[in-house]
């Protein structure tokens, strides 16, 4: 299949659900009020792989994600790392909650794939 349809009520606030597409591992984050404030107060030239956390989100309370890392491609673990966002095992990389990279090997941020809201409660990747 090369869309994937999330019944965004199955995710509460706080938590990051992992669903398959296209062969990869895809993250549906749904953030907190914090999350979201934070995220939004990042200087760019904090960041390595400089964006804006708007520029990233379609709906703040929603991160959409690949869940691969950028450097060699191992599955991040949600809310871990020092920025509370994923963090990679395989060699210690930090993402944030927005998915940006923060500290270790890998160069770039998390993926964005596209994607559309065709109603409230549903997301459609692809
Ligand atoms: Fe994630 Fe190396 S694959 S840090």
């Amino acid at each position: 299949l090369s869309k994937i349809e999330v019944k965004l009520s199955d995710i509460p606030e706080g938590k990051n659900m992992t669903f398959k597409w296209r062969g990869k591992p895809l993250f549906v984050r749904h953030r907190t009020e914090k999350e979201i404030a934070t995220e939004a107060a990042v200087n760019l030239s904090e960041l390595r792989d400089p964006e804006h956390d708007k520029d990233r989100v379609i709906n703040p309370s929603w991160v959409i994600v690949l869940g691969v890392c950028t450097h060699l491609g191992c599955v991040p673990i949600a809310n871990a790392g020092e920025w509370g966002g994923y963090y990679c095992p395989c060699h210690g990389s930090h993402y944030d909650a927005s998915g940006r990279i923060r500290k270790g090997p890998a160069p770039l941020n998390l993926e964005v794939p596209y994607y559309e809201f065709p109603d409230e409660d549903t997301v459609i990747v692809g």
